[in-house]
């Protein structure tokens, strides 16, 4: 589903920072460094960027598992973290979060269905025969027989697992679900299967995704837009096709360019344009454009100055200098 760019945002977010102090508590990393954006009801929007761009970060910020250093975070127009405490932890409920691990979110030691009615317990939803109507519900919608309701994890394959923490997450009815990475630990055979059954959900639930990854064409693949975040700030962020289709940042046509042959040829450029080094640590990134000690088209100007993140084509953002010279997008 497109998402409704008109309606208001379910979650705005606005010059938002989150920093962590280094073990030895002499500095602090910026992980995430001002970064601003709207996630619209209905749309799956896409976050991509290397490993330790603040991905996670985000993402827990986003359901307040972390609480932001700087900046506001609003759901539906409303700051939860203003809420008394007892409406933010049922508020909490409408915003879910996945992680990539499902063994690392299920207890071995509980049968299938305790591990989905015990959100519902927790939360002391309606009465033991409607919590379990609800769990057995959420099973049916993931594509889970119910006889696996009795087993324990280890009886289960990694998508059985991920169907399991997905029916978790449904069984509170939230309205948005922060997926970390989920497809990332799952056989390729079953990616798709799983993406699918996102979309399916989406469709019938009405739900908002916010997808985290750092598989293009896992990220293509479901996307209405496509956020690429580089060393705690955004880079770039558009429709799906734009930024795919027509890159306007050096660091977004690099990871294009990357990307094994699977991606559809609209996706892939004929010139590949390697990415030179690791990316430098948040804990003193470089000034001005921080993609500069990386970037081909670097200029002395890209030193000096913080590129103004800027509308470029309709929907389309870019933070680069030089976006909108001619010739300067090598696709
Ligand atoms: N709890 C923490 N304490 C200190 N530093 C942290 C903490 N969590 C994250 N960081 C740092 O913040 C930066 C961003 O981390 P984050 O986990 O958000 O990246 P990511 O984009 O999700 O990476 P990946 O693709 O590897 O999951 C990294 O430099 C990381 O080391
Ligand atoms: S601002 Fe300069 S260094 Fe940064 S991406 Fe653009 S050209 Fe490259
Ligand atoms: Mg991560």
């Amino acid at each position: 589903m497109a998402g409704d760019s008109k309606a208001e945002p379910i979650v705005s977010v606005r010059d938002l920072e989150v920093g962590f102090q280094t073990m030895d508590r002499r500095a602090t990393v910026k992980a995430v460094d001002g970064v601003s954006f709207d996630v619209r009801r209905g749309e799956t929007f896409g976050i991509i960027g290397e490993s330790g761009s603040g991905k996670t970060t985000i993402g827990r910020a986003l359901v307040f598992l972390l609480k932001p250093t700087a900046g506001t975070i609003l759901h539906n127009g409303v700051d939860p973290q203003a809420l008394p405490r007892k409406q933010f932890q049922s508020h909490r409920r409408d915003y879910q979060i996945i992680f990539q691990d499902p063994n690392a979110a299920l207890n071995p030691r509980m049968t299938i269905i305790s591990s989905v009615l015990e959100p519902l317990e927790l939360a002391g939803a309606g009465t033991k025969a409607e919590r379990l109507a609800r769990a057995q519900d959420a099973m049916e919608r993931v594509g889970l027989p119910q006889e696996l309701g009795e087993r324990y994890p280890h009886q289960l394959s990694g998508g059985q697992k991920q169907r399991v923490i997905i029916a978790r997450a449904l069984t509170l009815r939230p309205k948005l679900i922060v997926c970390d990475e989920v497809v990332a630990a799952l056989d390729m055979s079953i990616r798709g299967d799983v993406l699918n059954l996102f979309a399916e959900l989406q469709r019938d639930l009405g739900l908002t995704y916010v997808f985290i990854t750092h598989d293009l064409s896992v990220v293509s693949h479901i996307s209405d837009r496509i956020a690429v975040m580089y060393l705690g700030r955004f880079v770039e962020l558009g429709p799906t096709e734009s930024v795919s289709g027509r890159p306007l940042h050096p660091y977004t046509q690099a990871l294009l360019s990357a990307e094994p042959l699977p991606l559809p040829s609209t996706m892939r450029s004929d010139r590949r344009i390697i990415l030179q080094g690791e990316m430098p640590s948040p804990i003193d990134p470089p000034s001005g454009c921080r993609f500069r000690t990386r970037c081909q088209y670097a200029q002395s100007v890209c030193a000096e100055q913080t590129p103004a993140w800027r509308e470029l084509e309709p929907d389309h953002w870019v933070a680069c200098h030089f976006a909108d010279r001619p010739n300067f997008s090598p696709s």
